[in-house]
């Protein structure tokens, strides 16, 4: 049995897949979760079946332990069937991270087609309470002294008033609120609850976000973060690791940032 447990939500490529790979090659044993389909309200392509069983399949090429799940981060059942899943296959889950999300926006909110913002709000935001609420009791399930772990993945988007992007910011400033009470709520029972917040990140997101824009590519975002560059989504990855392991229990209820500088 593996030393330690995770699932991830949004694990078919990104910031997702970069931290399924990451956990895994530091032993856990992990859930990949993802819809791995498209959504038909949204006019980009979101992570396919082929991604997720590649991002799984790499893992297992190196020995690492991995899982692929397909559930919708909207459907509450799904994600208690996967956690389930996890508990059942692993013996228990340490770690739970939500980085499932989608972007659409490119118009003032009031002009947006409602079922584009509803799909941001229902994912980004209410992905993450369904998430919380399936996956909080089964950390609380461990024993104590517990090191459990409840991630999700904000953005810099949570704390600035991006223009065209309202609904995608109100849902991630929704998570960080959420963060900050779940922590508060878990108090002393060893789990805590955490999100990061990055920056432009070389993703499929980042790409949509440029089309959103009527900008030529993603690279343009790199001259608004001080380092000037994109951040790779390894990079993302290795701070949700650290937020993962049994060393970052002095932390709950914080929202990081992990964004080159964009918020300063
Ligand atoms: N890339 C960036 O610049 C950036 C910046 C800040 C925050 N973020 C956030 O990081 C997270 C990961 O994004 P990414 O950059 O890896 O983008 P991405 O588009 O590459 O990956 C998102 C993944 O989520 C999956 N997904 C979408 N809807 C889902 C649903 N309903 N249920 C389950 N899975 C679903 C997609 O299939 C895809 O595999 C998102 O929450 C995003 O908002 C990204």
């Amino acid at each position: 049995m593996s030393a330690r447990t995770a699932l991830v939500t949004g694990a078919a490529r990104g910031i997702g897949a970069a931290t399924v790979s990451r956990l895994a090659s530091q032993g856990y044993a992990v859930l990949a979760v993802d819809r791995a389909a498209d959504d038909p309200v949204l006019p980009y392509a979101l992570g396919s079946e082929a991604e997720l069983s590649a991002v799984v399949e790499a893992v297992r090429g190196r020995g690492g332990e991995a899982e692929a799940y397909v559930a919708d981060v909207r459907d509450p059942a799904a994600l208690a069937a996967a956690v389930a899943d996890a508990e059942r296959r692993w013996g228990g889950l340490d770690v739970a991270i939500g980085a499932a999300g989608v972007i659409a926006g490119g118009a003032p909110l009031w002009e947006m087609p409602p079922d584009r913002d509803r799909a941001v709000l229902e994912v980004n935001l209410h992905g993450v309470v369904n998430l919380a609420r399936a996956a909080v009791p089964a950390l609380l399930r461990r024993p104590r002294p517990r090191t459990g772990r409840f991630l999700a993945v904000a953005s810099a988007a949570a704390t600035r008033g991006l223009p065209m992007l309202a609904a995608y910011c109100a849902a991630k400033a929704g998570v960080a609120g959420l963060v900050r009470a779940l922590g508060a709520e878990l108090g002393d029972t060893g789990v805590t609850a955490n999100a990061i917040s990055p920056g432009s990140t070389d993703t499929p997101i980042l790409a949509e976000s440029a089309r959103l824009y009527g900008l030529p590519e993603a690279a343009v975002f790199a001259v608004q973060q001080p380092v000037r560059r994109l951040l790779g989504p390894g990079e993302v990855a290795a701070v949700l690791a650290f937020l993962a392991g049994p060393d970052s229990g002095a932390m709950t209820g914080a929202v990081v940032p992990v964004d080159g500088g964009l918020a300063l």
